[in-house]
């Protein structure tokens, strides 16, 4: 079976202590960092970029770090995010019309490939691309803010995915919480991440553990 996975999104954590507060994220459980890296055009936000991430990196040695890519042309930070010490790439499927070059920079750059579609974007997109990825992202709210509704509407894409292709990797990112997450593993998810429900829980690892759990009972 396929192993389950919660990676905190920090998006709306106290960026002034970004290494606290994900260290905090990890020693509460966590399995992953979640980094949500925004360019202001292909969302109308702005995060962070390759340089702060490469500070956490020297700071945090042996977390698996996600970028969730949510820029335009996102060939260009292939290299400077392999050089910051991400471990994986995810990149929307909106934002390229070279899907499989692309696949092919990042892994030869070191890293693990991640598509991500937006709601509304059907899964046609990216089925044909399944193969050269090693995690697809669903996200179930807009992209641009946390804090946002979980739209339920987005489960078939992941049952689709769960059914078709039964080892893949399949994220959920967008409004994942203890009232949400319970659909998205029903559908198929095995990597979960949550922003404001374990950033806002008085108690992280409480909330890390009964995300967890639901995944994987
Ligand atoms: C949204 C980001 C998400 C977001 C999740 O654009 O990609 O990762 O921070 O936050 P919540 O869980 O609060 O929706
Ligand atoms: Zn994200």
């Amino acid at each position: 079976p396929l192993k389950c996975k919660i990676g905190p999104s920090i998006l709306n954590a106290d960026l002034s202590n970004l290494y606290a507060e994900s260290q905090k994220l990890l020693d509460s459980g966590a399995d992953y960092l979640h980094l949500d890296v925004m360019d202001g055009h292909f969302v109308p936000n702005l995060t962070l970029g390759h340089p702060v991430v490469k500070c956490l990196r020297n700071r945090i040695r042996n977390t698996f770090f996600e970028a969730h890519m949510m820029v335009d042309e996102p060939e260009r930070w292939v290299e400077p995010m392999a050089d910051a010490g991400i471990s994986q790439y995810t990149f929307h499927v909106e934002a390229t019309k070279d899907v499989i070059p692309l696949c092919r920079k990042i892994k030869e750059a070191g890293m693990k490939v991640g598509i991500a579609l937006k709601p509304g974007t059907g899964i046609e997109a990216i089925r044909q691309y399944v193969d050269n990825a090693d995690m697809i992202l669903v996200m179930t709210v807009e992209p641009g803010f946390g804090g946002q509704k979980f739209i339920s509407d987005m489960m078939p894409k992941v049952q689709w995915l769960r059914y078709n292709y039964p080892l893949l990797d399949i994220e959920v990112d967008g409004g994942v919480g203890l009232n949400t997450i319970t659909a998205c593993a029903e559908a198929g998810a095995n990597m979960i991440v949550a922003g404001t429900a374990i950033i806002d829980a008085v108690d992280q690892r409480a909330v890390i553990a009964s995300l967890r759990e639901t995944v994987e009972s």
